[in-house]
């Protein structure tokens, strides 16, 4: 039989998903993931085939941590890189795995056999140490089955044919409240909104308080009736499942178990501002979801709930189709996502034009976070004063809080808003409590002192990440990964992030070694409030709340590593003479600088 060539391949995925360069993204992911890589004649004849600069293609791969111009392994293993997954093993399992395979970390097997490195938070702080191998999760890794999992790669057993069990992702619902345990039949929100008509649903929308689920708790009816009013030859709703927010796996939960709901919120929204297009942006880090969602969303074709005439009403025509993120947490950022979408590279937009006027391919968008479009459809149904029987005057409803580190219960607990802190941790059964993170990386870590606090738009917002650290937690190595983060997540648009979060980390870096001096400090400072003030967009503005917070908040942290000189360099210029030294064979104090370091 003839062999299928790289652009066989590329016809059939044309094929598939249409020659538009928007396209050209998911296109890519689908190369990544049967080659292992994206070779110079992909690229070359993407950018033909699309009518676009071959260095487009080039930038995008560049662009996206989950495509590579080098070949990866057959085997290609991503171990989860979060605080929390750092907590529960995760680097002594790798260790172990690239030990085994004769591999070292963060690179590919002379015989192109396996890849392993690290990637962050897979979204499994709950049950991890994880891992995506060759995109799909595997939860709960020991070294027996690391031990396993090196006989199966050395015998080529297929990822296909692995033990099933190994990549199974529990639900791990601790605590349910009206969201996760009110029903909701299929179009029952639908129904309504035909029923009542548009501007009564929006006036319950509005009554209701709903804000967004996403972290920035913008109003979704103030989000919504702007969008319908805009003008535009159609509109376009859009669901943000790119859940990168360390520490944060309540989507995940949605995506799997309420997927029917979330497309139901969508659906509503479609009917509210008017669209028949709409995506479901899934982080690629949830590949193992998309199955199941495209089933739902087949299942729902069928039952006339998506599609064209939904529900019998002649021009309700709304269809939705699955885009994958290929590992860039700025694609969260909804106008990055909206580019990513577009195919492009995920920099975020400069606005206005907000998205409700002019998002993707220009038309009026809403985007919308996964809990936010369930929580509409419920609102549509039982309506706005079910939702403000939970919560407070400024944050109706109950959220999802996603909880994992050192605590007896990690998992995914709802609450009213308003819940405190202290409650909280009772709840989980966490113990010894020295401070815990809330809202991800660019959150804010709150001591004990702080624990009476609420979560609640109007004290401590979050989009779920709830991360718990004992006392015995050097809660350093907590700011240290989390600026790491920033530097591999800044999109490198804008200076003041670009270089802002490479300058926090090597400080950082100096405190954590014992290097560090107030003069060190003093400079975080003030790079930090630079780049709150000049960032292009809430990635940069936030990458250094974690620094800054903790400085105010503990900062005994940072005291007792501090040298008492006030200025102590980067670069210790006697260490680094240290080779010359042994090429020379001298090691007499001429060969030494006096005191070490200039
Ligand atoms: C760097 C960055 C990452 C973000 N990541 C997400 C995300 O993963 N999911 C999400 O819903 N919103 C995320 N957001 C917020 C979105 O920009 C947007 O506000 C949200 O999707 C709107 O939906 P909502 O109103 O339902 O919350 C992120 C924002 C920033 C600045
Ligand atoms: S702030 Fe950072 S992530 Fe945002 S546009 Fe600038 S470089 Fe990109």
């Amino acid at each position: 039989m003839a062999e299928i060539t790289i652009t066989d391949r590329i016809d059939g995925l044309l094929g598939q998903w249409g020659n538009q360069p928007q396209n050209l993204l998911q296109i890519l992911i689908r190369v990544q993931q049967s080659l292992h890589h994206i070779p110079a004649t992909a690229i070359d004849y993407l950018a033909r085939k699309l009518g676009c600069p071959q260095v487009q293609v080039e930038g995008l791969v560049g662009f996206y941590s989950f495509l590579h111009v080098e070949p990866r392994g057959s085997y290609d293993i991503l171990f989860s890189d979060n605080i929390t997954d750092r907590m529960l093993g995760g680097q002594g399992v790798a260790a172990a795995l690239a030990e085994r395979l004769g591999v070292a970390l963060g690179t590919t097997r002379s015989d192109g056999r396996v890849s392993v490195g690290y990637t962050f938070c897979t979204g499994m702080g709950d049950q991890g140490p994880a891992a995506l191998v060759n995109g799909y999760t595997m939860t709960r890794l020991t070294p027996d089955r690391i031990g396993q999992m090196v006989e199966l790669i050395e015998g080529a057993v297929p990822v296909t044919d692995w033990p099933q069990e190994w990549f199974v992702v529990e639900d791990n619902i601790q605590r349910r409240d009206i969201l996760l345990q009110t029903a909701l039949p299929d179009g029952a929100a639908i129904d309504r909104v035909l029923e009542i008509g548009v501007d009564a649903l929006l006036q319950e929308m509005d009554a209701s308080g709903l804000r967004g689920r996403g972290g920035a708790g913008f109003g979704t009816a103030l989000k919504w009736r702007p969008c319908r009013e805009a003008t535009g030859a159609d509109r376009v709703v859009v669901c943000n499942a790119d859940e990168g927010e360390p520490g944060t796996f309540k989507d995940r939960l949605l995506l799997q178990r309420y997927a029917d709901r979330v497309v139901e919120g969508m659906t509503l929204c479609a009917a509210v501002i008017g669209a028949s297009k709409g995506f479901i942006y899934l982080r690629g880090e949830y590949l193992y979801l998309l199955k199941g969602l495209e089933a739902e969303l087949q299942r729902r074709r069928e039952s006339g709930l998506l599609g064209r005439s939904i529900r019998g009403r002649e021009g309700f025509d709304f269809d939705i189709e699955i885009h994958l993120g290929a590992g860039a947490y700025i694609c969260g950022e909804e106008s990055a996502l909206i580019e990513s979408l577009e195919g492009k590279r995920g920099h975020p937009r400069v606005r206005p034009p907000f998205p409700v006027t002019s998002g993707y391919m220009g038309l009026p968008t809403v985007v919308n976070n996964v809990e936010t479009f369930m929580a509409a459809a419920m609102i549509g149904v039982q309506g706005a004063e079910w939702f403000r029987s939970r919560g407070t005057e400024e944050s109706s409803g109950t959220k999802l809080l996603t909880i994992s580190g050192d605590c007896a219960r990690p998992g995914i607990y709802e609450y009213p808003y308003g819940v405190t802190v202290e409650q909280v941790l009772t709840d989980c059964g966490a113990q010894d409590v020295q401070a815990v993170q809330v809202a991800g990386a660019a959150g804010s870590c709150v001591p004990p002192s702080e624990f009476g606090r609420q979560i609640a738009f109007e004290d401590l917002a979050t989009g779920g990440s709830f991360m718990i650290f004992n006392q015995g937690r050097d809660l350093l190595e907590m700011v240290e990964n989390f600026a790491a983060f920033f530097v591999h997540e800044s999109c490198g648009f804008c200076t003041p992030c670009r270089v802002g979060t490479s300058l926090m980390h090597k400080r950082l870096t100096k405190v954590v070694v014992g290097h560090a001096t107030r003069a060190d400090m003093e400079r975080m400072c003030d790079i930090g409030a630079l780049m709150r003030k000049a960032s292009h967009c809430g990635l940069g503005q936030t990458a250094a709340n974690c620094i800054l917070g903790t400085m105010d908040s503990f900062p005994a942290l940072y005291a007792e590593r501090l040298r008492s000189t006030s200025f102590e360099p980067a670069f210790d210029l006697d260490a680094s003479l240290q080779e010359a030294r042994e090429i020379t064979g001298r090691d007499d104090p001429g060969a030494h600088l006096k005191g070490g370091g200039v």
